[in-house]
């Protein structure tokens, strides 16, 4: 079990994890690209990558924030079309349990991700060490809902015990904030959720939830930066050194 560094620099762990999953691409790849801090180590890395080696990509990103990086990196882009499969996604997590079940959509970008991991071979987290948790739940879930539905969506989440706050910008304008779908985007405070499929369940069945944060049986692995260490996480395994990890792809 990975505990989180005593001293974290979460900023430092976040940009080790993300240099240690280059070694996961091959060129020739279609790389889905994740959004937030820790995916936007990788992409500005792979753009670093491209442009001083013969490394050949193509890639799609999971939100026009990380599109605008990938564009500012030089990672050439291909737009969503059908029969599109991306043979690895790389994108941070919120919270990650030892089965590799995931919190996503801190950054609000919790539906073009899933669009991604769900269309790829090999979905890689990336994350600081303080993401990972023995149960999901303590950050609150988000979910992006269509803005007419989104009084009874309330209602919905606060019955199975969530207490959904609308989130709003960041600014002090307390306007709510907007997914890059022109969503509204709903944080549930459940503070514990022991049983993450049944939640997921539940929510699936809610009008108006467009998609929510808890990822289920996507992750293949995890890169998880611990102070200088790097490690390897799968579902139900026990972490392994990153640079002795034999890539299977
Ligand atoms: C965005 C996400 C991010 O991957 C998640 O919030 C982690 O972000 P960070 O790497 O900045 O800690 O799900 O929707």
């Amino acid at each position: 079990m990975i505990t989180p560094q005593q001293t974290a620099q979460p900023e430092q762990e976040k940009r080790l994890a993300a240099r240690a999953a280059l070694r996961w691409v091959r060129s020739g790849m279609l790389v889905g690209l994740g959004s937030g801090s820790t995916a936007a180590f990788f992409i500005a890395a792979l753009g670093e990558s491209i442009r001083q080696s013969d490394l050949q990509v193509q890639a799609t990103a999971t939100s026009l924030a990380s599109e605008a990086l990938a564009q500012q990196a030089g990672i050439p882009l291909v737009e969503p079309r059908r029969g599109l499969r991306f043979d690895l996604t790389v994108d941070g997590a919120d919270e990650l349990d030892a089965q590799l079940r995931l919190v996503k959509g801190g950054g609000g970008a919790l539906l073009r991700e899933k669009v991604l991991a769900t269309a790829s071979d090999y979905l890689l987290i990336v994350a600081d060490s303080s993401k990972v948790v023995t149960q999901l739940g303590r950050f609150p879930l988000p979910l992006e809902v269509v803005p007419f539905a989104l009084p009874w969506v309330l209602d919905a989440v606060a019955a199975l015990g969530g207490a959904p706050v609308l989130r709003s910008m960041k600014n002090d304008s307390m306007e709510a904030a907007r997914s890059d779908q022109n969503n509204f985007l709903v944080d549930c405070h459940f503070e514990a959720v022991p049983e993450p499929e049944r939640l997921a369940l539940h929510l699936q069945g809610i009008p108006g939830i467009v998609e929510h944060g808890l990822f289920l049986g996507l992750a293949q692995a995890a890169v998880v930066a611990r102070g200088a260490e790097v490690l390897v996480l799968q579902p139900g395994k026990e972490p392994v050194a990153a640079a002795s990890f034999s890539i299977p792809l």
